[in-house]
C-alpha cells in the first residue's frame, strides 16, 4: 500500500435499498430510489427515479407538460430516446449515454416524452437541490450527447463516463455546478477490477448498481444489481467488481443543510414559497 492511500478514510456501505415502484407523468412506471418514504432526501439530492422497460405501455405516456422551480433536473439515458421541449424555446432529444442537466431555477414548464414507440427505454432522473440564494436564478441548460461526455479507458479494461466531477486520473466531466460540486460517474468494471475515487469528506454519496455485483470499501460489503447503496462519510471510495462485468453510478454532492419545502414539482425553503410557485404557475408569471 502506498502512504497516500493509507492516510485516507474509506467510505463503507452504510445501507441498501431497492426503492419503491411508482408511476409518474402520464402513467410512466418507474422505481423511485430517492424521494420515497424510506429515503425522502439525501441532501442535496431530492429525488432519483430509475426507469427501465421494453413494454411501450409502461412509458408511452411520458411526462407531458409540467413545471419545475427551485432545483435542477438531470436526465441520463442508458437506452432509448427522450424528447424534451420547454416554454423558453429549448428542445432536443437525449439519446443513449447522453445527459441533460437543467437548472430550473425560478421556473420552466416542459415536457419529457419518449421518442420511440417500441423497444427498451432505460435511464435515470435525478433532482439536485439549489441553495436558497439561487432558487430563483434564470433557467439554464447543459446538454451533452454521449460523444461530448468525458470517457476514461483504463488499462485493466475499466471504462468511466464522467458527467460531472474529476476522476483520480484527472478526467473531468463537462457539467458545471458550483453549488454542490456534484460527482456523477457511470463506471463499468471487468470482474476483479478495482475503482478508487476521492470524494469530498463530507459530501453525501451513493452508488446504484446497473449490472453485476460490486463490493465496497474495506469491509467488502456487496451490492447487487438494481440496488442503491448509501456510503458512509470519508474521502475515498474503493469499489471492486465482484462478479463478472459490473456497471454502477457513483453520485455525490455537498449537502446544503437548508430547510426543504416540497410541493410536487416545486422545491423551496418555505411552504409560503411553494404556495407562491403554485400561484405563479397558475398566473403564467413563471
Ligand atoms: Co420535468
Amino acid at each position: 500500500m502506498n502512504q497516500v492511500i493509507e492516510q485516507k478514510s474509506f467510505r463503507e456501505l452504510s445501507s441498501l435499498s431497492q426503492g419503491h415502484l411508482a408511476s409518474d407523468g402520464d402513467g410512466v412506471k418507474l422505481t423511485r430510489l430517492i424521494g420515497n418514504k424510506d429515503l425522502n432526501l439525501l441532501d442535496p439530492f431530492l429525488l432519483l427515479d430509475f426507469f427501465e422497460s421494453d413494454q411501450p405501455n409502461d412509458y408511452l405516456g411520458g411526462f407531458p407538460e409540467h413545471p419545475h422551480r427551485g432545483f435542477e433536473t438531470v436526465t441520463y439515458m442508458l437506452a432509448g430516446k427522450m424528447r424534451h421541449k420547454d416554454n423558453v424555446g429549448n428542445e432536443g432529444v437525449i439519446s443513449a449515454n447522453g445527459v441533460q442537466w437543467i437548472t430550473a431555477g425560478k421556473g420552466i414548464v416542459h415536457s419529457e416524452m419518449p421518442e420511440q414507440e417500441s423497444g427498451l427505454l432505460k435511464g435515470f432522473q435525478l433532482w439536485v437541490n439549489l441553495p436558497k440564494t439561487h432558487k430563483m436564478t434564470e433557467p439554464t441548460y447543459q446538454e451533452f450527447p454521449a460523444n461530448e461526455l468525458a470517457m476514461e479507458y483504463r488499462d485493466d479494461g475499466s471504462e468511466i463516463r464522467v458527467i460531472s466531477g474529476t476522476t483520480n486520473k484527472g478526467t473531468i466531466g463537462p457539467v458545471i455546478n458550483t453549488h454542490v460540486k456534484p460527482t456523477y460517474m457511470d463506471v463499468s468494471l471487468p470482474a476483479g477490477a478495482i475503482f478508487e475515487q476521492t470524494l469530498p469528506m463530507h459530501s453525501n454519496a451513493f452508488v446504484f448498481v446497473i449490472d453485476g455485483t460490486i463490493s465496497v470499501g474495506t469491509t467488502g460489503k456487496k451490492i447487487d444489481k438494481n440496488h442503491l447503496g448509501l456510503l458512509s462519510k470519508g474521502d475515498l471510495v474503493s469499489i471492486t467488481a465482484s462478479s463478472g462485468m459490473s456497471q454502477f453510478l457513483l453520485i455525490s454532492g455537498k449537502p446544503l443543510n437548508e430547510p426543504v419545502a416540497r410541493g410536487g414539482p416545486f422545491v423551496m425553503n418555505t411552504k409560503a414559497e411553494v404556495m407562491q410557485a403554485f400561484r405563479d404557475f397558475k398566473n403564467n408569471t413563471f
